[in-house]
């Protein structure tokens, strides 16, 4: 049996994971709690922060085997790199997130402001419109979230 483990700060990436889990039959846990699993290998979903897939070290540090792992993210253009930096050996799902500066606490919301500064920064510098597009997402918002983007990754698993 496969359990799909995640981790998310707003709520997105377990959305995807509930999904994942009602169209699969594989059940979903939130990763701080994969001893409860009796499980023979995981899926790991988690979302991306400054290029890195949060929780993807310590779900590596179970010792679970993973079948699979879904980036939950707003910039779709980075895709491959976030796969290079985190998990080139594995197969890889990117799925679109979704962003909100009023569910953001603390350091997320500080460093959602630092990403803002350094984006203007550099569009100053050079504009061009795949960044424009993602400085509208962190000012603005957006939703992403895409029940069509999961289909590839549940094919995987129910193949
Ligand atoms: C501080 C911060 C940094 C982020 N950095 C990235 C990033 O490097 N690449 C990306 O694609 N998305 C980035 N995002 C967007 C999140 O991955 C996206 O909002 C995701 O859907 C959050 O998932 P969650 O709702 O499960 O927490 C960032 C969001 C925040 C708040």
């Amino acid at each position: 049996m496969t359990t799909i483990f995640y981790s998310s700060n707003t709520g997105t990436t377990r959305r995807y994971a509930e999904l994942l889990s009602e169209k699969t039959g594989c059940p979903c846990l939130p990763l701080d709690k994969w001893e409860n699993a009796e499980t023979d290998d995981a899926v790991f979903l988690g979302w991306v922060f400054g290029g890195d897939i949060q929780g993807l070290k310590q779900m590596k540090e179970t010792g679970l085997p993973l079948r699979a792992v879904g980036a939950v993210g707003i910039m779709a253009q980075d895709k491959d790199a976030v796969r290079e930096k985190n998990c080139p050996d594995l197969p890889f799902y990117f799925l679109p997130g979704a962003f909100d500066l009023k569910k953001l606490k603390g350091m997320y919301k500080l460093m959602a402001g630092m990403i803002v500064k350094v984006i203007k920064n550099k569009l100053r510098e050079a504009p061009n419109e795949e960044s424009e597009k993602i400085l509208g997402f962190f000012e603005n918002g957006i939703d992403l979230f895409s029940e069509d983007a999961l289909a590839p990754l549940v094919e995987k698993l129910t193949a």
